[in-house]
Order: C-alpha cells, then sequence, then structure tokens
C-alpha cells in the first residue's frame, strides 16, 4: 500500500551552484495522489529541483522530504535505498547504459530491486510493450532514436510500480501522438506522486498543481481539471 505521509514536500529550499543562485526559499508540497507539472524557462532550475526530490542532491538550507523523510538528515545508503525501491526516475538525458540492450537496461533496474531473472525478464518486455517498443527490445541504446531511448527510460521508471515517479522532459523529443500516449501512461501510473518537468502545455495541463519557475520566484498554482485529463 502506498503511504499516506505527504509524498513530497519542499519547506523553504535554497540551493546554489557556486554563488548562483537557484532555489530561494522554494516551498511546496505534493499530496497523496497528486500530479505536478514543473515549467519554467532554460536554466530557472527545473532539473535542479528533480535532482533535489530524488536526494540527489541536498538542499543549502530548508528541508527535502520525501515520505516525510528529510533527504539531507537520511545517509547516502538510505536515499539509494529509497530511490531503489520507490522511486522512478526519467533524467532529461535518457541515461541508458550502452552495453546493455533496451530490454537489460530496464532488468537491470527490476534485478537491482530484488525481482527473480525470469520475472523481470517479463516485466521489463511488459514495460516496453507499454511504450510501444517491444520489437526493438534487443536494440542497444546507439541502435535507438531519441524518442525511442527516451521511451525506454520511461518504460524502465514504471517498470517497477513505483509510488513516486519523477520525470524530467520525458516527452522532449517525442511528436504529439506519442507524447500523449507516454504522458498518459505517466499520469495514469500516479500511486502515490508524480513531479514531471516539461515545456509541453498539453502535457502540464493534465496535472493537478503547475509549479512555474521564473527567476528565482517559484509560484505553485492548481490547475482546473480539464476535459483532457
Ligand atoms: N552541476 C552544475 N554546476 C554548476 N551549475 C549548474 C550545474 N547544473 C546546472 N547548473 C546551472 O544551474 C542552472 C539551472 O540548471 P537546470 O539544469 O536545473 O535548469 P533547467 O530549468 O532544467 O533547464 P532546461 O530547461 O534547459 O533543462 C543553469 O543555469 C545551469 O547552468
Ligand atoms: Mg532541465
Amino acid at each position: 500500500m502506498p503511504s499516506r505521509a505527504t509524498p513530497i514536500e519542499f519547506k523553504g529550499v535554497s540551493f546554489s551552484y557556486g554563488d548562483r543562485r537557484i532555489l530561494v526559499n522554494t516551498s511546496f508540497r505534493v499530496e497523496p495522489g497528486e500530479s505536478v507539472a514543473v515549467v519554467g524557462p532554460s536554466g530557472s532550475g527545473k532539473s535542479t529541483l528533480l535532482h533535489l526530490a530524488s536526494g540527489l542532491l541536498s538542499p543549502d538550507s530548508g528541508e527535502v522530504l520525501v515520505d516525510g523523510l528529510s533527504t539531507g538528515s537520511s545517509s547516502v545508503g538510505c536515499r539509494s535505498r529509497m530511490r531503489r525501491s520507490q522511486i522512478g526516475i526519467v533524467l532529461q538525458d535518457a541515461s541508458l547504459l550502452e552495453e546493455l540492450t533496451a530490454r537489460e537496461n530496464i532488468e537491470l533496474v527490476l534485478r537491482d530491486a530484488r525481482m527473480g531473472r525470469s520475472e523481470a525478464r517479463r516485466v521489463a518486455m511488459a514495460a516496453l510493450d507499454r511504450v510501444g517498443l517491444k520489437d526493438v527490445a534487443g536494440n542497444y541504446p546507439h541502435e535507438l532514436s531519441g524518442g525511442e531511448a527516451q521511451r525506454v527510460a520511461v518504460g524502465r521508471a514504471l517498470a517497477k510500480s513505483p509510488t513516486i515517479v519523477l520525470a524530467d522532459e520525458p516527452t522532449g523529443s517525442l511528436d504529439a501522438s506519442t507524447t500523449n500516449t507516454v504522458a498518459s501512461l505517466l499520469y495514469a501510473s500516479v500511486r502515490s506522486a508524480l513531479l514531471v518537468v516539461t515545456h509541453d502545455d498539453a502535457v502540464a495541463r493534465r496535472a493537478d498543481q503547475i509549479l512555474t519557475l521564473d527567476s528565482q520566484h517559484p509560484q505553485s498554482q492548481k490547475t482546473d481539471p480539464g476535459p483532457n485529463r
């Protein structure tokens, strides 16, 4: 059962790269079952915010809580266990391992989450099927198009049925129809929380809440549930 604790909460989070301030006193919450789209111009800190939510980065001040647990105060091992078991991440570049096929890339995260070999193979194939890529299961990343690699990354993030999904421009290389399919998969996958960075208005409008990063003045607003949801 997904936990009912607040899945993601930023409390007065500030973060800088050197003297370049990226987030200043940013606060928002993703409630259980909720989706939040993060939008804003290039360089406004969207990927940084996602990395803070995943525990890959720690805030300079303030707190990032994932399922009630502060990422800053938990150990590296604890954060990495949480990422493995609970969080599905789609990074901005697909980040597939070059020496593994599409199917093996997905199998790897399932095996890492302690799934047996044959079950991992079956679940990986089902994940590829959901993103329309069964036919290229045996292709290596350099044998995939940019959009296909991105869809493998989405399949990989969703394969282990994570409670929290963090996705950084998961449809950035896709045509309108495939974007619609992948966005539907992502929104349908929400068990506990979805945080999706996107430049695509149609993808953002499906979210319960839109967080706009605008030159250090983040604004959060609830979206009207439109007919496309
Ligand atoms: N490791 C790093 N070291 C120093 N500066 C960085 C680092 N990573 C990102 N930055 C800077 O931080 C700012 C925010 O980067 P970030 O990747 O979060 O932007 P973004 O909103 O995701 O942009 P895009 O829409 O282009 O992906 C950028 O100006 C970038 O140059
Ligand atoms: Mg980015």
